[in-house]
């Protein structure tokens, strides 16, 4: 004896295909379709096992044709399914696509460090006068930072507390980081000879406490010209022609007697601008043993040279209180130049 009937076992496929097509139809997101998958499909309690239960009371005539509509009833509702996941994803990237009102990304574009930008700036004014830019190594050696420096061993700039030297195998010659671009001034006459100009822009380091206008690594401007019939005069004007195209405007150039070993006489370069004076740098007239060190003849040729601080102009031009703010690589400080 049959307990179901045939037309009873397809009514109930028909309205469960029905929910299942609505619930779907109904489903937002993919926990939904989730839910939807387990009320239905579930392997221990879902609705079509409930069905599948009730195949068993049918007679065995009614049994082929109602296992085949179960079959279908399955099949109909795992494309409902996989329809209602596909639909979904459709959606997510539709509303990606076309979202006008999300926050647009921006590109960061970089830009050279200040420091850099000065460099590049400097050489470019001194290349206007002649001055070809040149290099020099950042370790170096006794003789070209000190001895041909005209500074003696006995010398207090020699002293290991103001100088990074480095450890070197024992019996070898000290090196030591260059404390000064000067040392450039004495590979470029080395190797050339006079009629010239030269400008040498890089880092040099000295075991200074930093503070708003010193740090123990920091960049210099070196300039040398070396021909016959030079004098003050012409560094002066050199020194004022590249301050106000540096910094803009009339820069006034002051010298004060001062002294270096390599330069005689020697001063200390400042400038106005803007109301203040600054101190820049050193500067004088090459010192005949210099001259001579490097196999110059002091009596046919003189020469002068300088050396500013280059954090100090860029310091100075910008604006700028402190120049430990140049390495502290904070980018919002940076972006501003
Ligand atoms: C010199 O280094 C000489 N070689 C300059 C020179 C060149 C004189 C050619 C004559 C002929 P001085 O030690 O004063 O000089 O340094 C030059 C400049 O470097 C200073 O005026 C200052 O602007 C800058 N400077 C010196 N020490 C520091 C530091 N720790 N941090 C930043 N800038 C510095």
């Amino acid at each position: 004896m049959a307990d179901v009937s045939l037309d009873a076992f397809l009514a109930k496929i028909n309205a469960l295909q029905n929910e299942a097509s609505a619930t779907l139809d109904d489903a937002s997101d993919a926990s939904s379709v989730e839910a939807a998958r387990v009320e239905f499909l579930g392997a221990r309690s879902g609705r079509l096992k409930a069905i599948q239960k009730m195949l068993g009371g049918l007679s065995s005539a009614d049994k082929p044709a109602a296992g085949r509509h179960f079959n279908e009833l399955k099949k109909a509702i795992t494309n409902l399914l996989s329809s209602a996941q596909e639909r979904l994803l459709r959606e997510e990237s539709t509303i990606e696509a076309v979202d006008i009102t999300l926050p647009g990304q921006a590109f960061r574009f970089g830009h050279l460090h200040p420091i850099t930008q000065t460099i590049r700036r400097v050489q470019e004014i001194m290349s206007r006068l002649g001055f070809e830019s040149v290099t020099g190594p950042e370790v170096e050696d006794q003789w070209h930072n000190f001895e041909a420096l005209a500074i003696p061993s006995e010398h207090p700039a020699r002293d290991p507390l103001d100088n990074f030297y480095l450890a070197v195998a024992q019996g070898s010659d000290p090196l030591l980081l260059r404390s000064q671009t000067s040392t450039v001034q004495i590979r470029v006459m080395e190797e050339r000879k006079p009629p010239l100009r030269i400008v040498s822009l890089g880092r040099v380091y000295r075991p200074d406490t930093a503070d708003a206008t010193h740090y123990p690594m920091f960049h210099q401007v070196e300039g040398l010209l070396v021909e016959s019939g030079t004098t003050m005069a012409h560094l002066k004007s050199v020194l004022r022609f590249f301050a106000s195209s540096f910094l803009g405007g009339d820069v006034k150039v002051r010298f004060r007697p001062s002294f270096f070993p390599f330069t005689e006489p020697s001063v200390e370069v400042d400038m106005e601008w803007g109301g203040r004076w600054i101190e820049m740098g050193g500067a004088g007239m090459v010192d005949p043993a210099v001259l001579e060190a490097v196999g110059y003849d002091p009596d046919a040729v003189t020469g002068f040279a300088f050396g500013l601080g280059v954090e100090r102009i860029a310091a100075r031009k910008y604006g700028v209180a402190d120049i430990r703010d140049f390495y502290r690589n904070d980018v919002r400080f940076l972006q501003q130049f």
